[in-house]
């Protein structure tokens, strides 16, 4: 969604600076070139060879250096851009910035550029709330800087507050909103939406738990491309490492029954998408205290009773139900034939279907290759990131909408 868009990235010094690797690589996924300036903090906490690394291109970082200002010049550096995005932003550029100074490099570039410039601050919180620090916000906020966070939580110094850097995909959907990237015409505005996505843990008893490899990122994904289309979004989302996406409205569940009551809650809806790697048992009659090896060198024996199907209740919604609902179907074989059938069998509209089997890297990698099963076709999308993946669904979504 950013092919052939120029960021220049801006790294100064702080620890959330490692992070600046990740959106690198994720800006590089969504098409866009990205070139780097590492200022004297930023390689306190990164190397160049990594930025240069992942960027596949020459960093920058010395405003008097002979051969960098006979390759690129600082001027050239600001203006070859669509976009300059700070990340890390911290309070000692964010000061020079608003007072104007140009004593190095990114400062430099800074002052210089005619291109529009987005900040994702990163600092102590006692920084971050410093009247020092909120003056220099509300000078370049006028001077029509925009900002992706800073968000709450455990900071790198040990304290806790608001200072943290955004995450790389927060930072990377408001790259998306200042390059309009997202505007293609489909529109899911006045809509309402509800994803599933990541697996369930299952209580076995308080410490132990039945789950499975999912790793959310292709039902977040989704959750982040339908909201991004402008749909009121609601993500029921079982256990994962991955932040809340923007603009969605994150419901976090651990089990199959919770994700069903969640999704219940969350209705009327216009689009279910149930991407989610439910799981299809629970333990019957869950151990209130941890269980213990009683010395008969015998395990204990887990009966398992089958959870709700999510999808399949949605569907069979007689009144309520929603408009669109999308299933998912990771299968190891056959896959097509096993999505067709599940469709019937679950009454749902479409399916996403894809290959899971070994070798294919799907669970938890960055890419997925899918089979689009509606009543009347199966379309088969060549392998694409799952952001791709996501934002080609929501398209689909919004055109059978503006059809039907
Ligand atoms: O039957 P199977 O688990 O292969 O079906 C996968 C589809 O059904 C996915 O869309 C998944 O989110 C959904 N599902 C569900 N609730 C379950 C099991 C699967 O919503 N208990």
């Amino acid at each position: 969604m950013l092919n052939g868009k120029r960021i220049l990235l801006i790294i100064s010094g702080g620890i959330a600076a490692y992070k600046a690797l990740d959106l690198i690589r994720r800006l590089k996924e969504q098409g866009a070139g990205v070139r780097c300036v590492l200022s004297r903090g930023g390689a306190q906490f990164v190397t160049p060879l990594s930025v240069a690394a992942l960027s596949e291109e020459a960093v920058y970082q010395d405003l008097f250096s002979l051969k960098d200002e006979s390759e690129m010049g600082h001027i050239r550096l600001s203006r070859e851009a669509d976009l300059l995005v700070v990340a890390p932003a911290s309070a000692d550029l964010m000061a020079k910035m608003a007072a104007g100074l140009a004593d190095d490099l990114a400062s430099t570039v800074l002052l210089a550029t005619d291109k529009p410039v987005l900040l994702a601050p990163a600092m102590n919180t006692r920084m971050w709330e410093h009247p020092a620090t909120r003056r220099n916000l509300a000078t370049l906020a006028d001077d029509g800087v925009r900002t992706v966070g800073p968000g709450q939580g455990d900071l790198a110094c040990g304290e806790v507050g608001a200072g943290r850097m955004a995450e790389p995909m927060e930072i990377l959907a408001a790259v998306q909103a200042c390059l309009g990237a997202e505007n293609s015409g489909a529109t899911l505005h006045g809509r309402r939406a509800i994803v599933t996505s990541g697996p369930t843990y299952e209580a076995i008893d308080p410490v132990r738990y039945i789950a499975n490899r999912s790793s959310g990122k292709q039902g977040h994904a989704i959750a982040e491309a339908i909201a991004r289309l402008g749909a009121d979004t609601v993500l029921v989302a079982g256990p994962t490492n991955l932040a809340d996406p923007v603009g969605v409205e994150t419901v976090r569940v651990e089990s199959a029954r919770q994700m069903l009551a969640a999704c219940e809650q969350a209705l009327p809806a216009d689009v279910a998408i149930c991407a989610a790697a439910v799981a299809d048992w629970r333990v019957d009659g869950t151990a209130q205290q941890k269980m213990k090896k009683d010395g008969s060198g015998q395990p204990p024996a887990l009966a398992l009773v089958e959870n709700p199907d999510i999808l399949a209740s949605l569907a069979h919604l007689q009144d309520g139900r929603p408009d669109l609902v999308v299933g998912f179907a990771a299968e190891t074989e056959q896959v097509v034939d096993y999505a067709q059938a599940k469709r019937a069998r679950k009454r749902c509209d479409w399916i996403v279907a894809n290959d899971v089997s070994d070798g294919t890297g799907v669970m938890g990698g960055d890419d997925n290759t899918v089979h689009l099963v509606t009543a009347d076709a199966v379309d088969s999308w060549p392998t694409m990131s799952k952001q791709d993946v996501a934002a080609t669904l929501a398209r689909r979504i919004a055109d059978h909408f503006d059809i039907s």
